[in-house]
């Protein structure tokens, strides 16, 4: 399965399933309690179907993404600790129980955010390569070590994130360096400086045996 589209997909479903419980908490919260018993009934299969879905999805993240960071297990802790806390709260109309329920999906939504958008700043931030200037295949290991193997791996061949095995790729420098300065489905982009640029094409050939 394409990875790109489960996350796509895990986000809107994820989107979706929020909205959903923020709304029955403020049905909740304003004591329409006949709106929301409706509510219920008519999204129940709905719920579960989704919540189903996003969890699945959610596991195939762990399992073939890239090594998760601390906050984004905190962010898995959130989701979980918030189910029983909403099925109880919802199901014996407990106002505080339900609020910390969607706080804790609020605050899942916002960690995972916050990550992406780290990862994003990283991606762009500078590789120090100087110490090995002059040399291509080590300033190409370098900027490799820092920015590309979380998903390609130590060898080229991890393929963690959907990403192409870069031992067997077929495409030209110049398909390359386009993907690498632009980024491309589930990558993003990284714009290096050419020296870097060209280190790391240098360095990628070396990996193909
Ligand atoms: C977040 C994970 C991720 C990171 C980090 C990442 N890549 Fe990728 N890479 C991918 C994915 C996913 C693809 C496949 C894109 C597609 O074709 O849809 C890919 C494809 C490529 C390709 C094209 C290979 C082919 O045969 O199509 C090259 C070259 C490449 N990456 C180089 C790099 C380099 C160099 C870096 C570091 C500067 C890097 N990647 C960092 C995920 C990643």
């Amino acid at each position: 399965m394409d990875y790109h589209f489960v996350v796509v997909a895990h986000r809107v479903l994820v989107t979706a399933f929020l909205v959903h419980y923020v709304w029955k908490t403020f049905l909740l919260l304003s004591n329409k309690k006949d709106t929301l018993a409706a509510y219920t009934a008519k999204t129940r299969i709905a719920e579960m179907l989704v919540a189903l879905l996003f969890m699945l999805s959610g596991f195939y993240m762990i399992y073939a993404g890239p090594s998760l960071s601390a906050t984004m297990w905190i962010k898995i802790a959130m989701v979980f600790a918030s189910i029983p806390i909403a099925i109880i709260g919802f199901r014996r109309n407990i106002k505080p129980m339900a609020i910390v329920a969607v706080l804790l999906l609020v605050g899942a939504y916002g960690l995972a955010e916050m990550n992406k958008a780290k990862y994003k700043k990283e991606d762009k931030a500078p590789v120090d390569t100087s110490t090995v200037a002059g040399d291509p295949v080590a300033v190409g290991k370098e900027v490799y070590t820092a920015k590309c193997v979380a998903c390609h791996g130590d060898a080229g061949d991890a393929q963690l994130a959907g990403a192409k095995n870069l031992k067997i790729t077929t495409l030209t420098d110049d398909q390359q360096k386009d993907i690498i300065l632009h980024g491309k489905g589930g990558m993003s982009a990284f714009p290096l400086p050419d020296d870097q640029l060209n280190g790391v094409i240098a360095y990628l050939k070396t990996l193909k045996q």
